[in-house]
């Protein structure tokens, strides 16, 4: 995303690979739309883009208004929690701000959206970082096969990304051989964003169709298979994209570590286990349509969930800016990030 004279241009993630195009958000909900359609995905950077929405708005001193924004923002998307936490963050902005003007307003939240951008793209150098600490710490110098899910990559974020800002920082240390990448029905997030961004760090990449991972790590000594977080609860149970938690099970199975990594701004610690999150149910039409044609009989419905939840006891470890834990994920251990 970028501004130009006052306007938030938002990359239009559905055109990629083969259009780079921006869509012009001169409104709040010019940007809620963005979310809602998918042009930009990702948790880390839903949030980002809300703290943008709010900077668009031009009746901040009401507070009942200020109040609408927050609650329609919040509606868009409901299970990345990073849209939330932005949001709250804003909220106290605003509550120590409410003697200032329209336009100072204006200002400060324009400071604040600044900050939120910047400060993800450091945070994902930082857990990229970690995530390749640690992984050297198993594996030694060894050049690693991986299995990433969906797009978990700079475009998922405001720059780097989480499991693929591990998956770069494992290329700059030489350690990276292969990356299978899922291609993620209906959006073919994979597919489409993660394969670009490979192709343009020049990483050695193959796609698959999700349903095939499992015999790629049957096949071909995967190492390690690292995705992204949507939110996580206090006990470690995250939800991730549909199609996370086979990947987990079968990852499992074949005694390759599940990792995933996010911001802390990803934890939610006010539910205690993944039975407590929202699962984003989406139009059936997403999956019975292809191309504006029909591809299911007319009489059939569809069941098209957003994300699923993995359970802590299958992830080997949780790789955050503040560190890593691994080992068993244990609320213990997640509230010590927090400290
Ligand atoms: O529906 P999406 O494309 O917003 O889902 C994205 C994911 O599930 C990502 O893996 C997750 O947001 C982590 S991104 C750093």
């Amino acid at each position: 995303m970028k501004w130009e004279n006052g306007v938030y241009l938002v990359l239009d993630q559905l055109r990629l690979p083969e259009n780079i195009s921006y869509i012009e958000c001169l409104s709040p909900e010019d940007v809620a739309r963005t979310i809602v359609n998918m042009n930009l995905r990702g948790a880390p950077l839903i949030g980002a883009a809300a703290s943008a929405a709010i900077v668009l708005n031009y009746s901040l001193e009401d507070p009942a208004d200020f109040r609408e924004l927050f609650n329609m923002l919040l509606q868009t998307r409901p299970t990345a929690v990073n849209l939330r936490n932005v949001l709250e963050e804003a909220g106290c902005l605003y509550e120590s701000n409410r003697s200032k003007t329209a336009s100072e307003l204006r200002d400060v939240f324009k400071t604040f959206s600044d900050h939120v951008h910047a400060r993800d793209l450091e945070r994902n150098l930082t857990m990229g970082e970690n995530g390749a600490d640690h992984l050297e710490s198993i594996f030694g110098k060894k050049r690693l096969k991986v299995i990433t899910h969906c797009n978990a990559g700079a475009l998922a974020t405001c720059g780097y990304g989480t499991a693929l800002g591990v998956i770069r920082s494992l290329k700059k240390r030489d350690m990276l051989e292969h990356v299978f990448i899922d291609e993620t029905r209906p959006y073919l997030q994979g597919a489409r964003l993660t394969a670009f961004e490979m192709v343009c760090e020049n990483i050695p990449h193959t796609l698959i169709t999700d349903s095939t991972a499992s015999w790629v790590m049957k096949t071909e000594d995967i190492d390690i298979v690292i995705t992204g977080a949507d939110r996580v609860a206090a006990n470690g149970d995250l939800a991730n994209k549909i199609g996370t938690y086979p990947l987990a099970i079968c990852a499992n199975y074949h005694k390759i570590p599940y990792m995933s990594a996010m911001p802390l701004e990803t934890f939610d610690l006010s539910i205690m286990s993944g039975r407590s999150i929202v699962i984003e149910k989406r139009s059936d039409s997403e999956l019975l349509f292809f191309n504006g044609k029909r591809i299911a009989p007319e009489k059939t419905a569809g069941l098209h969930l957003g994300f699923d939840v993995v359970p802590a006891e299958l992830i080997h470890s949780l790789i955050t800016e503040k560190g890593v834990i691994s080992g068993g994920i244990s609320e213990e251990k997640i509230a010590g990030l927090f400290k």
